[in-house]
């Protein structure tokens, strides 16, 4: 992942790259450093550990830099190892992988070089030092065309005035207004009012000098259009929250009136019409948009009766995937921006599936790949552990399954949709009440999901929510499943929830349940039936609103992600930003 910035303008550039690099620390917070150069002088300062390590640095002067959070790959976190990375007269921040990097170094130790990180990084200064003469913007096309992987790259050179910027799969956009010329992984570190934004394709350099001109892979100029963009949603603030995630959490209900949709305004024929050909759907997608995809399959399946095969994107990627006629691909990622996501809509694409981009984040890269691109519009989503981003994905799912139902002649569901957000509202309310069970979790040696169908989709995503953010080992089980081995893991010790909202198979469910308090687990139970909360076996129990049962993980899920916050924080944790994790994945 990582995270990089530029700038090149009337004021000093370290605090502006400073204020950029902390917009950008959910991408990692392994380290941070930037590079000024001032009068042909290059001055490096790096740090192990967050982008405030920099602070004392706020002073130094110079108009020209760059600047990298690092999220590590190659190396451990460490100062040797964190960006810029320097050789000869060249400094560098990589946001990428470089996948040739052992042979590159090799070629460069052949030539009695030295170098003085594990980084694959490093190999990038001192190929472009090896093939600078004299002209900077040749270096760099030279060096790039040498690389395999992906890179966002934001380039000084101690001969010239200005920063150059080159981008293969790792996102990179530049702009310009308030006195200066910038670059960054994403808008929101150089988002404010007057600032016109670019964004760099596959293959193109920019330079920022006096001004900011555009090349194409031949060095031929090329000019691009500035993106529309809303300041006000790049910026983001607490709003009076503790933590971004508690804050994001409290607007779903907010946010789902603005994800559903009916499909019916004139904008939208080209992907109705797509849904009455649409013969099977196949969803390609990471971590928690991955399991919305799961609950999205129940639905779909349930209520349209059309197949849905639901691919984790690093695994359709390798998998030689199938892709029958008149299969619609809806590729899911909050950020649209995950290397594995994005590889796997392109290889649907190119199979000849109809390419969705189901996606939280407009001009990400998968709204360019895509033939057709539906926002989530969740509003920008900072926490590393995502919440109202996967309400929002449900609900738009669940829009998508309603279109597909009238599509195929049925009269489709879009009124039960509508009632989601009061529902989602009194459930977000209850919520509160597992602050109750934080105790039972916090000496846990492992916790336990449980859940039959749509249930046992929402347990995975609880499992994921709980372990990223509190560090403690836990399952998503399916509850049938349980008895075949993995009960032999629980005890005394290991508090289990219980996710119960399918009244088909409740009491099925309630076998697994009865079998954890056998071997002493305490049960925590969500659901929406009352007559399981008095049960003796359970320990403490949620009711949420009744819901049509295709769509109970949109409600049932909101419990999941406030005990995972707070537990978080009982146990000292910072939710917002997890250890060795970052928001956007633009890695393999
Ligand atoms: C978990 C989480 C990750 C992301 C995954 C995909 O809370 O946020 O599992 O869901 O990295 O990210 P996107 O949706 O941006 O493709």
């Amino acid at each position: 992942m990582c995270g990089i910035v530029g700038y090149y303008g009337s004021e000093n550039a370290a605090p502006v790259l400073l204020k950029g690099l902390e917009k950008l620390e959910y991408r990692g917070y392994d380290s941070a450093g930037i590079a000024l150069l001032e009068n042909g002088n290059l001055r490096v300062v790096r740090k192990k550990g967050r982008v405030s390590e920099l602070f004392n640095v706020k002073d130094m002067s110079g108009k020209l830099g760059i600047g990298h959070t690092r999220w590590a790959t190659h190396g451990a976190p460490s100062e040797t190892n964190a960006h810029p990375h320097v050789y000869g007269r060249f400094a560098v921040v990589h946001n990428g992988i470089i996948e040739n990097d052992f042979a590159l170094k090799e070629e460069c130790r052949s030539r009695g070089e030295v170098f003085s990180s594990e980084t694959d990084s490093e190999v990038i200064a001192h190929l472009l030092e090896f093939y600078y003469e004299g002209n900077f913007l040749t270096a760099v096309k030279s060096t790039v065309e040498r690389l395999k992987g992906s890179y966002a790259l934001a380039i000084l050179c101690a001969d010239c005035e200005g920063i150059i910027l080159a981008r293969k799969s790792s996102p990179l956009v530049v702009g310009s207004g308030n006195g200066g010329l910038f670059a960054a992984s994403d808008i929101s570190a150089i988002a404010a009012q007057g600032v016109d934004i670019y964004t760099l394709e596959d293959g193109e350099f920019a330079l920022l000098a006096t001004e900011i001109t555009f090349f194409d892979g031949n060095l031929k100029r090329i000019s691009k259009e500035k993106i529309e963009y809303d300041a006000e949603d790049e910026t983001p603030d607490k709003k009076g929250y503790r933590h971004f995630m508690r804050k994001e959490m409290a607007e779903i209900p907010a946010v789902l009136g603005k994800s559903v949709c009916d499909f019916t305004a004139a904008k939208y024929r080209e992907f109705y019409r797509v849904l009455k050909q649409t013969e099977q759907i196949q969803i390609v997608a990471c971590g928690t948009a991955y399991h919305s995809g799961l609950c999205a399959k129940h639905a779909i399946e349930s209520l349209c009766r059309v197949p849905v095969e639901v691919c984790i994107a690093s695994e359709y990627r390798y998998s030689n995937p199938i892709v029958r006629p008149y299969t619609l691909a809806l590729a899911v990622s909050q950020s649209g921006e995950t290397a594995d996501t994005l590889a796997a809509a392109e290889i649907a694409k190119s199979k000849g599936a109809y390419l969705v981009a189901v996606t939280n984040v407009p001009y990400s890269t998968i709204t360019r790949l895509a033939d057709y691109v539906l926002p989530t519009n969740a509003g920008r989503e900072v926490a590393v552990a995502a919440t109202k981003s996967f309400n929002a994905q449900l609900a738009l799912l669940y829009s998508i399954a309603s279109a597909l139902d009238k599509a195929k002649g049925g009269a489709g569901f879009f009124d039960e949709i509508l009632s989601l957000p009061e529902k989602v509202k009194c459930a977000e309310e209850a919520c509160e009440e597992v602050r109750a069970w934080v105790p039972h979790f916090l000496g846990a040696r492992s916790v336990f999901f449980l859940g039959r169908g749509a249930d046992y989709a929402t347990s995975l995503e609880g499992s994921l929510k709980l372990k990223e953010i509190t560090y403690l080992p836990s399952e998503g089980y399916p509850a049938g499943e349980l008895k075949h081995g993995t009960l032999a893991l629980v005890d005394s010790s290991t508090p289990v929830v219980a996710v119960l909202t399918q009244k088909s198979v409740a009491d099925k469910t309630m076998n697994a349940v009865h079998e954890v308090y056998a071997r002493g687990a305490k049960v925590f139970l969500i659901t929406c039936f009352e007559e399981y909360t008095s049960r003796k076996e359970v320990t403490a129990s949620l009711l949420l609103p009744e819901c049509k049962e295709e769509f109970t993980p949109i409600l049932s899920v909101l419990p999941l992600q406030a005990l995972a916050y707070y537990v978080s924080i009982a146990r000292g944790n910072n939710p917002d930003k997890p250890r060795n994790l970052a928001k956007s994945v633009t890695v393999e």
